[in-house]
């Protein structure tokens, strides 16, 4: 059995949901696709109002204003309204079924997350499904505090590759003048969006995931584990299995926070955060207060107060030093 390596370390995750609390959401906001058939055909290119979705666009509206605190119109005529509602629906989940995922749906996952937009269609990205138990618990080893990863059936690692485009440019026979930050960010960004592609693919199905970037918490034992090779860095990790409960939307910062009309211009960040703390408490108030014996008890724990002492406590501060030992550059 490994060692535990860090057993104090409750800060990596941006949340971490006290898991035994209770589910208070019990019914799926994101619509059945019975109940929000997609008009698609070309009889149903331009839809009577009888056909119009209503039901698909009440739970869209629903989800985004319990998420943004904004109702948003929504024409019930729109096509795809089953697939937005699982969008707007979104939630993380961190408790599985032990129903197994057959190997042929994780390949049609994959394949279909591997099907996302790629940086000068340079393909960066690699998914490692995690099959070996004791390579995943090499991994689990490092976050005790985050139990849920051992549990999911599926664990995956999604990893940025920037290691191909050099071997090329080698074989080819090219210089190769752009090794600087940009090949890593690159790298970086397709991961993501491949991961990002995967968690739609496998709500799409019903299949419930959550992203553990806590694996670059330790990322030299993830490396030897999964025997990384130059110029790969792993992005997250990603528990995927059928969820056991139907988990809760997380309120997020306001569309006028976020969502810039041309540029940025003056504006109180401040005062909006701090109105949008008081709407996530209003709806989702936080279970645990971080680090009481360092900070007090807040009277009032918002998001913001969270965050910041979450980012009050050093983490990950070698990860520069292990994307450059990958064989990357950061200038
Ligand atoms: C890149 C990334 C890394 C994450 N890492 C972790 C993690 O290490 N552990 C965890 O439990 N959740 C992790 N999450 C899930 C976030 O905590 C979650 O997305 C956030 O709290 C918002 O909740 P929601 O996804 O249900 O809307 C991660 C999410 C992302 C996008």
């Amino acid at each position: 059995m490994s060692t535990v390596v860090n057993p104090g370390n409750a800060m990596s995750d941006p949340m971490v949901p006290d898991p035994t609390a209770s589910d208070p959401m019990v019914s799926d906001p994101s619509v059945s696709d019975a109940a929000a058939s997609e008009p698609g055909g070309p009889e149903a290119a331009v839809p009577e109002p009888a056909a119009a979705d209503h039901t698909g666009a009440t739970a869209i509206r629903q989800a985004l204003a319990e998420r943004f605190g904004e109702e948003l119109k929504i024409d019930g005529a729109l096509p795809g309204l089953a697939a937005l509602a699982r969008i707007a629906g979104h939630r993380s989940h961190r408790r599985f079924l032990p129903r197994p995922i057959e190997p042929d749906l994780l390949r049609l996952l994959c394949a279909c997350a591997l099907s996302a937009p790629s940086k000068s269609d340079l393909q960066q990205a690699d998914i490692v499904i995690v099959r070996e138990t004791a390579i995943r618990q090499a991994i689990v080893d490092t976050i005790p505090e985050m139990p849920w990863i051992m549990d999911a059936p599926v664990f995956l690692v999604f990893v940025g590759n920037g290691g191909r485009l050099p071997m090329m440019s080698k074989r080819r026979d090219k210089p190769f003048p752009n090794d600087h930050l940009d090949a890593f960010f690159n790298a970086a960004v397709d991961g993501a969006i491949v991961m990002t592609t995967f968690i739609h693919a496998a709500t799409a199905i019903g299949l419930g995931t959550c992203p553990i970037s806590a694996i670059r918490d330790y990322p030299q034992i993830v490396a030897k584990a999964l025997n990384l090779p130059p110029r790969t860095v792993p992005i997250a990790g990603l528990c995927v299995g059928w969820p056991e409960q139907a988990g809760e939307i997380t309120p997020r910062l306001s569309l006028s926070t976020t969502v810039i009309e041309n540029h940025y211009g003056q504006r109180d960040v401040i005062g909006e955060i701090e109105a949008y703390d008081r709407r996530r408490a209003a709806l989702r108030p936080y279970r645990r207060q971080r680090r009481i014996e360092r900070w007090g008890e807040a009277s009032f724990y918002g998001w913001s107060q969270d965050k910041a002492r979450q980012y009050a406590e050093p983490t990950r501060t070698d990860f520069g030093a292990f994307v450059l030992e990958q064989g990357f550059r950061l200038d």
